[in-house]
């Protein structure tokens, strides 16, 4: 095992170093440089949806929503991002003009399989995005896409959700081409700046390591954390709270930062810190002012920012700033190693948490 983990104390951080190399295996073969398209053959006979219906559970869920943000932003369709277990089980309407994706890791999660199957009753499409050759998930989609991460041993998915959002990405460009609705100027960025952020990402990720360990030795000891997000970044601090329980057994909210003010700002005292997603992007603002109802009432925070804003916390984690939506590939790592330190100072099985298992195919 210990040749297995490259030298890493755990396959989480593995995984977690993996990224770099991640994205550029998912996007290989994936972008023709001459006239910027993405190249998605698998969906080839498949016109662009007028409705899309994202089905998953945990992790992949998240990437699901942060897909919806970037799929109806660049190909205007509108998206629902369901939790499988209660897609399943509700009075469904779907007809055969609709899209299922269905976001699986494992690609044999019990839930996800059974909300694909009822929505093949409607005659729906089904588009499987798995990272495990031949799964169920695979098997039974009409349209497959593999993320190219190679094996996840950790349970925490780490690799896993960075290689979903790079297919998210390439698939919200795609049918944004199609329908014209991505303007040319966008698109080129959006390629050119894609193909750069493994060399970025593979450059920062030991310096974020150092921080994210300073900020664990910080905070352990909290017993509770709330995260906050905004628009992109909201998918984002759900999944930051998910992989502290996860692995630290902390417990942790994540918060859509302007619903702070609708219950859990009463939590807020000296004891109880906020990990804020607070990039430069337009929402900036909106999330800075709700940071400062939190600093007013004593809590601590930790804010992931870019350089030269306007931002006064506990405890800033300065990140470069990257191009649009690629931003969140830097936050999705600082999330994860953040967790991941305070775990292991905690002494937790990282890659073995207690209660949790991998793959989940029973019900
Ligand atoms: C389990 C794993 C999570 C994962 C979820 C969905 O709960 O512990 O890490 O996100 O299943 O798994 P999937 O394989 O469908 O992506």
């Amino acid at each position: 095992q210990a040749a297995q983990k490259g030298g890493y104390k755990h396959f989480m951080l593995k995984e977690i170093f993996e990224q770099p190399k991640v994205i550029t295996d998912c996007l290989a073969g994936r972008i023709n440089m001459q006239d910027m398209s993405v190249q998605l053959p698998e969906l080839e006979s498949l016109a662009a949806p007028k409705r899309l219906h994202i089905l998953a559970c945990g992790t992949s869920y998240h990437a699901g929503m942060w897909g919806k943000y970037l799929i109806e932003s660049w190909a205007r369709i509108p998206v629902s991002v369901e939790i499988a277990s209660e897609f399943r089980y509700r009075d469904l309407i779907l007809d055969e003009d609709d899209v299922v994706l269905s976001i699986s890791q494992s690609g044999e999660t019990a839930d996800t399989l059974a909300g694909m199957r009822r929505a093949k009753e409607f005659g729906a499409t089904i588009i499987g995005l798995c990272n495990v050759v031949g799964s169920s998930v695979a098997r039974e989609a009409d349209h497959v896409l593999y993320t190219q991460a190679g094996p996840e041993i950790s349970v925490a998915s780490t690799k896993a959700m960075c290689s979903q959002l790079v297919l998210l990405y390439l698939l919200a460009m795609h049918w944004g081409r199609q329908k014209k609705t991505l303007p040319d100027d966008v698109r080129d960025n959006a390629v050119k700046n894609i193909l750069a952020l493994p060399t970025v990402l593979e450059t920062e990720l030991p310096r974020l390591r150092t921080r994210a360990t300073e900020l664990s030795r910080l905070y352990s000891a909290s017993h509770s954390f709330m995260y906050l997000g905004r628009g992109f970044q909201f998918p984002l601090a759900l999944e930051g709270a998910l992989k502290l329980k996860e692995i630290s057994y902390i417990h942790a909210e994540g918060y859509a930062s302007g619903e702070m003010k609708h219950g859990p700002i009463a939590l807020i005292d000296p004891e109880f810190p906020t990990f804020a997603l607070a990039l430069h992007d337009e929402l900036f603002l909106k999330v800075k002012s709700n940071l400062e109802e939190v600093q007013a009432r004593g809590g601590r925070i930790i804010a992931l920012t870019h350089p030269g804003l306007d931002l006064n916390v506990t405890d800033p984690w300065i990140i470069p700033e990257l191009w649009g939506p690629l931003d969140s590939f830097m936050a999705l790592s600082c999330l994860q190693l953040f967790a991941y330190e305070v775990a292991d100072y905690l002494g937790k099985d990282v890659d073995q948490p207690r209660n949790l298992a991998k793959s989940v195919t029973v019900e």
